[in-house]
């Protein structure tokens, strides 16, 4: 049986660092482009986020810090928790030359002592390639639910199911004859190694995930207590990066790359 934890641990923490100067530019370029525009990055979320100056925001599997700066220089109190020590090199460096204050714990989430995971949040934030990393979907939002305040908000944006599961793309076509039900491990490359050359990305392990459906994720947010406000489809040219460049054209018109999610811990 594969360990999924120590595998990811590896296959993100190799290279990482590297690839994100290659791929987004060095952490204080990028710096200069999140002080002149804040909100760029959190675009997505702006009808559901609110303001958050003097919130205090737990951003899980933040990487290599982009949203978690861009909401700390919008003046919130961040923490980011994420297994990879070459993420948060990057993510580091990134906040001292955005002059922000960033907490960074490299930690399986699932497994944080009680002392150190972010407790009374405002806010829970996840985005893009998270869920799909955890075997146990209903233990990993009770973990991000138990970091809440009552009151407090959790949003998760994420690769779509359909998109993800069911969907795939060769020569111009595109075929439904994924299986959505899968529920097996797949081996695959880590996204950041399209920065890397032949020979470093030769050095990086594999990674593991585990795809999960609609219906397994609503469930599974439900289960945690947590009521669910809103749960948006992204539709049209804004999220055309989503689909392979092969996909048809038009194809971000007629079906979801993105979903949001949007789950509040009620006061008693
Ligand atoms: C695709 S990235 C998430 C994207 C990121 N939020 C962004 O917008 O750039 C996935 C991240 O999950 C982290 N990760 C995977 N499994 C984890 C776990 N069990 N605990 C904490 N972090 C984990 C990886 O280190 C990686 O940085």
């Amino acid at each position: 049986m594969v360990d999924i934890t120590a595998s990811n641990r590896e296959g993100w923490s190799r290279h990482a660092y590297r690839a994100w100067v290659r791929g987004k530019g060095s952490p204080q370029a990028v710096a200069e482009e999140l002080k002149a525009a804040p909100w760029r990055k959190l675009e997505p979320f702006c009808s559901v986020l609110g303001d958050p100056e003097g919130r205090k925001v737990a951003n899980l599997l933040g990487s290599n810090g982009k949203a978690a700066v861009s909401l700390a220089l919008l003046g919130a109190d961040v923490a980011v928790v994420d297994l990879s020590a070459e993420n948060a090199r990057y993510a580091m460096e990134l906040a001292e030359a955005a002059g922000v204050k960033l907490r960074y714990l490299v930690a399986d989430v699932m497994n944080l002592p009680a002392e150190q995971a972010p407790a009374d949040c405002d806010l829970v934030l996840m985005e893009l390639g998270i869920l799909h990393w955890f075997t146990d979907l209903g233990r990993f939002f009770k973990v991000a639910a138990a970091m809440l305040k009552p009151g407090g908000r959790m949003i998760v944006r994420d690769f779509h199911p359909v998109k993800n599961k069911l969907l795939r793309w060769k020569d111009g076509r595109m075929t439904a004859d994924g299986d959505y039900f899968d529920e097996s491990l797949r081996a695959g490359a880590v996204p950041y190694s399209v920065f890397l050359t032949n020979e470093e990305r030769a050095e990086v392990p594999e990674v593991y995930t585990r795809g999960w459906t609609m219906g397994d994720i609503v469930t599974a947010v439900a289960d945690a207590g947590l009521v669910i406000r809103s749960l948006k489809e992204e539709k049209g040219a804004v999220q055309r990066w989503v689909f392979p460049e092969e996909a048809p054209a038009g194809t971000e018109e007629r079906m979801p790359g993105i979903y949001t999610l949007t789950a509040d811990r009620i006061a008693p």
